[in-house]
This record gives structure tokens, sequence and C-alpha cells, in this order.
């Protein structure tokens, strides 16, 4: 029995954030933002929406489109780092909100890997036979962590949600295989300093700015490029995949240039790669469901995909899955 992706769907707040906006907050320029990472503009949820309202609209929508009532869900998961709160779950919270009342439901933390995470954790429950329809959501409201005034970060961010169903199949189509590591030693370079358990939040934290993303551009881009392209690489051998058999690269939008590296590292053409960074930037355990949904249309039967990513943690892997279903 393989697990098979039979819909997707994604959601991306109406405000737009262009570079040029960006100029107007801090030291950059919309060549320097173009030419180090492809972004052009970013889309912004307003404040007091958190993650779950992009997450509950997309699988709204899911739903929809794969004709299921939402108590036909048995498992609902959601990845995330910016859940509405530390508790209850932001999965929990989809579930209410778009009525998955016979589903249970856990939210994944694996940053820019969560999504891929989840899809392999939602994966088991459907190969084992135990459940029939598990929904794997990834949404980030990236713009809540993030410091406006730091031009290191703003510029890569933004906000969306997608989701997908994944349900039984005996057709040689599905997640085929998937390749996930961890290494929390790369903590140091990307993380949140402040509002967990080891430092709470207290008036000095919020003066010295600790409630956003921390980051270090290039130790992050170094790891990011050599742990995407191996993974990537390691995926297509371990599975005797020749870059002719690879339909699609479906690659974790965090800069162009990670992307690009990937895809030569496999000998793709850039016509099989899924880029649509310069429109929504970073947006965290979104970007590999926003790709499938962006490109669903395009999407045939049978198609070889590759799905890869790297982020905090640090977390990155690979997943190879023939795609179920041509779109109408
Ligand atoms: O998805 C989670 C994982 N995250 C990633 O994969 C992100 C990985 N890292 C990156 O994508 C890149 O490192 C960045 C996009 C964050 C930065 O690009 P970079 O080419 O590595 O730039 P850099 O950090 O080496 O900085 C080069 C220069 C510096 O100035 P000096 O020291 O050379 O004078 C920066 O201060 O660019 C400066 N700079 C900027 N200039 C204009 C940094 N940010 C900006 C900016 N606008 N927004």
């Amino acid at each position: 029995m393989n697990a098979v992706i039979t819909g997707v769907a994604g959601y991306v707040p109406d405000k737009i954030l262009t570079n040029k906006d960006l100029e107007k907050l801090v030291d950059t320029n919309d060549e320097w933002i173009k030419s180090r990472t492809g972004i052009e503009t970013r889309h912004i949820l307003e404040d007091g929406k958190g993650t779950s309202y992009m997450g509950a609209k997309a699988v709204e929508d899911l739903l929809s489109k794969t004709n299921t009532k939402p108590e036909e869900v048995d498992l609902l998961i959601c990845a995330t780092v910016t859940p509405d709160h530390v508790f209850p779950s932001t999965a929990n919270i989809i579930g209410d909100i778009v009525g998955a009342k016979n589903a249970w439901s856990f939210d994944v933390n694996a940053a820019c890997s969560g999504f891929l995470y989840a899809l392999t954790t939602g994966s088991q429950f459907i190969e084992t036979g135990k459940y029939k329809k598990v929904v794997v959501v990834g949404g980030d409201k990236m713009s809540s962590i993030i410091d406006y005034t730091d031009r290191t970060t703003c510029v890569i961010f933004g906000d969306g949600a997608g989701a997908v169903m994944l349900e039984a199949t005996e057709e040689n189509v599905g997640i085929k295989d998937s390749i996930l590591y961890s290494d929390g030693a790369g903590k140091k370079h990307l993380f949140q300093k402040s509002g967990g358990s080891v430092s709470p939040a207290t008036e000095e934290t919020v003066k010295n700015r600790e409630h956003f993303v921390y980051q270090e551009g290039q130790p992050v881009f170094k790891a990011a490029v050599t742990g995407m392209a191996d993974v990537s690489a390691e995926i297509m051998e371990k599975n005797n995949l020749t870059s002719e058999d690879v339909s699609w690269l479906v690659p974790h939008q965090a800069n162009l240039r990670i992307i690009d590296a990937t895809a030569r590292r496999m000998g793709l053409s850039t016509e099989k790669v899924m880029i649509n960074i310069q429109k929504y930037g970073n947006t965290t355990a979104a970007t590999l469901p926003l790709c499938l949904a962006d490109w669903e249309s395009q999407l045939k039967k049978g198609d070889n995909l590759i799905l890869s990513t790297f982020g905090g943690g640090f977390t990155w892997g690979a997943m190879f899955l023939t795609w179920g279903y041509d779109s109408n």
C-alpha cells in the first residue's frame, strides 16, 4: 500500500510587501535582494490573525477540491514554527475551524523542513492501513517573528500555508522514499533566542529584540547548499533515478542560489524546477505545498517528483514520490 497525494491547496494573504517597501524600512535595495535571494515580493498576514487562519483556508479549499467531508479526515498534522500559541497545537485549532471532528491532530516543528517531516510522518499511517485520509499542512506567519529593523532577515521571509490530502493506493504511484536528517549543532546559527522555556519573555528579552529570528546567513547558506544538494543526489542514487527520470524538483524556497546549486547537482535544467520564491519569499513550512499548489495544473499522473529541504535545527531531507493524478 502506498500513500499518495490526492489533492493540494495553498493560501497566501492579500497584502504584499515589495522590495521597494522594504527600502523604506531598512538600508537595502531591490537590486541587492533580487540578486542575492531572487525575492521580489512576499505576502503578509494582517495583525490579529495567526497561522491557523491561513492553514484553515488551505484545508477548506483542499476538502472542497477533493470532495471530502471534514468528518472523514482521520488525522491532521500541521508543520509550523509560528504556532498560534505555545499550546494548544495549531493543528488542533485548524481542525476545529474546518470541522474535522473525528481527526486527532498535532504539530510538527522542524522549521523549513517541517512539511517534509510531517508528510513522511503522515504517510506512515496510510501505509500501515491504519487511516484512510490524512491531511498535512505546512504554514507559517513568519512576519510575526521577523524584526523589520534587521535587513539581513526581514527581506527574506513571508507568510503562507499549504495543505495536501494523503490517501491509500495500490497503484505504482505515491510516496516511494524519504531521507531525513537533523543536527542540533546548527542551532547557534538559526534560532529564536527567547520565548521558550530556557528564556521566557521578560522586559529585557523584548527590549533586546530576542523574540525574532536570529540568523547567521553565511554558515546557514553553506550548510544549506551542501545539505540540500547532497540529500537530493542521495535519494536519486538510492532509487536508481537519472536526471531524465525526474520530472520536477520541488525545492524549499530559501534562496534562488541554493535552489540553483541543488538543481545543478541533480543535473536538472531550470524548466524542471518549481520556483516561486520571487512571489512569496521564504514561507518556511509552507514553501513545498505552495509549490505543489502553484504547479498542480501542470502535473501529470506518473511524474516523478523530488522534494528537497533545508532549515533551522539544522533539519534537511528529500522525498521521492510519483504524482498520482492528472488535474482537470
Ligand atoms: O530557510 C531557512 C534556511 N535559511 C537559509 O537558507 C538562508 C541562507 N542564507 C542566505 O540565503 C544568505 O546568506 C543571505 C540572503 C541571508 C545573505 O546573502 P549573502 O550573499 O550571504 O550576504 P552576506 O551575509 O555575505 O552579506 C554581504 C553584504 C554584507 O555587507 P558587507 O559586510 O559586505 O559590507 C551585509 O551587511 O551584504 C550586506 N547585506 C545587505 N545589503 C543590502 C545583508 N543584508 C542586506 C540587505 N540589503 N538586505
